[in-house]
């Protein structure tokens, strides 16, 4: 026999063995629950009578056939789609490419901007975001519609706490830090947002003063290195949740966040690091006994000098990352000695993967190795 019913579904065997579907699964995953034109699913289970019971199956050719209890409906599932669902196996995602997690010797990926008109250039650089979570495009022209149309490339511009686009250089009566010639110690940006922006362009328009290097570090890197010396310091700061702020006499935004964010199979997926922007500490102080040695440990960790890119952003470069990945600085700059102008912008990380999984269909490519896409 190869299908045996059960009492909550049904064992089929298939090339790589037999395999167990759940009733429920099998009647609302039938091929005719969905659309041809939307694509979405149009069978709605809980209006059936009662739960779904398999009045008979059978495997017919490469198909199985499956008869229901009370319905006048035989469903017919393709084995090879059966075989690839079996197990709890999430559906294929070409965007779900392992980070390359990166150090001190990083070279970032270079685009030049004319490239990326082309779907091919510009899936290169959406897998470069998603793997390294950094890339540069040169070439942009000195105005605010080049950096708009660059994000386009890959998504809407989404607002944050500074409104659809920030000018980063020096403000009279300025609101936050990074409006200063000061240091912008090492961040990630907006956390005091319910959800922190995704993935940051800032659009190098000028810089002609002494200092203001860029600073980046891979913070998916740093944590996974800290998790192995320091697990209990890594586990706090990955549960406890912190308090940041953004407060003028404006507006006045506040948010909890955990310094160290976990994707759902538990890797590091981003940071939330931001001095200027954490609020005084409030959890229970018998809590922070060992809630502030694990914070200041991983700050410092940071600081090491097995993390750090240390460079030169100059006009016409955008440096487009994950927001929530990577962790970005300033130094110091003089304001008096030239000028120094980025504008930025933000979009969604979901905008990315999807762009970067229509892409990947359009350029009709198979899955790369990863770590196998090199600088053009
Ligand atoms: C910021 C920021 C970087 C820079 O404005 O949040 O990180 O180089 N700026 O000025
Ligand atoms: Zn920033």
């Amino acid at each position: 026999m190869s299908v045996t019913l059960t009492d909550t579904g049904l064992r089929v065997a298939l090339p790589d063995g037999e395999a167990y579907f759940n009733a429920f699964w099998l009647r609302d995953n039938c091929p005719s629950s969905f659309d041809a034109e939307t694509r979405e699913r149009v069978f709605d289970i809980c209006a059936l009578d009662g739960d779904p019971v398999i009045a008979a199956a059978h495997v017919d050719g490469d198909a199985l056939v499956v008869d229901w209890q009370g319905e006048d409906h035989q469903s017919r599932y393709d084995l090879d789609w059966l075989a690839r669902c079996a197990n709890g196996a999430p559906r294929p995602d070409a965007a779900a490419i392992p980070r390359a997690l990166w150090r001190s010797d990083k070279v970032f990926q270079r685009f030049n901007r004319a490239d990326l008109d082309c779907d091919q250039g510009r899936c290169d650089w959406a897998r470069a975001l998603i793997e390294d979570g950094v890339a540069i495009v040169e070439g942009l022209a000195d105005s605010d519609a080049a950096l708009t149309d660059l994000a386009n490339l890959l998504g809407e511009v989404r607002p944050s706490v500074a409104g659809s686009y920030f000018d980063v250089r020096v403000h009279i009566d300025p609101v936050n830090l990074s409006y200063t010639a000061a240091e912008l110690e090492l961040h990630t940006d907006t956390p005091a947002e319910e959800t922190p922006p995704g993935v940051q362009f800032l659009h190098c328009r000028a810089n002609s003063v002494d200092g203001g290097d860029s600073l980046f570090l891979d913070g998916a890197a740093a944590a996974e290195d800290f998790r192995n010396e320091y697990p209990e310091a890594f586990e706090l700061l990955a549960t406890v949740t912190a308090p940041f702020y953004y407060e003028h006499d404006a507006f006045d935004w506040r948010a909890r966040q955990r310094v160290i964010e976990l994707d759902a199979g538990g890797a590091v997926s981003g940071l939330t690091v931001s001095q200027h922007m954490a609020d005084v500490f409030d959890m229970p102080q018998d809590l922070l006994d060992r809630y502030y040695p694990a914070f200041v440990r991983f700050m410092r960790w940071l600081r090491r000098s097995d993390y750090l890119v240390r460079f030169r952003l100059n006009a016409g470069e955008c440096i487009v990352f994950d927001n929530h990945r990577i962790v970005h600085g300033r130094a110091a700059y003089s304001a008096d000695s030239g000028h120094r102008h980025l504008r930025g912008c933000y979009i969604d990380r979901g905008e990315l993967r999807s762009t970067y999984r229509t892409l990947f269909r359009k350029t009709g490519q198979t899955a790369p190795k990863p770590g196998t896409i090199r600088a053009p």
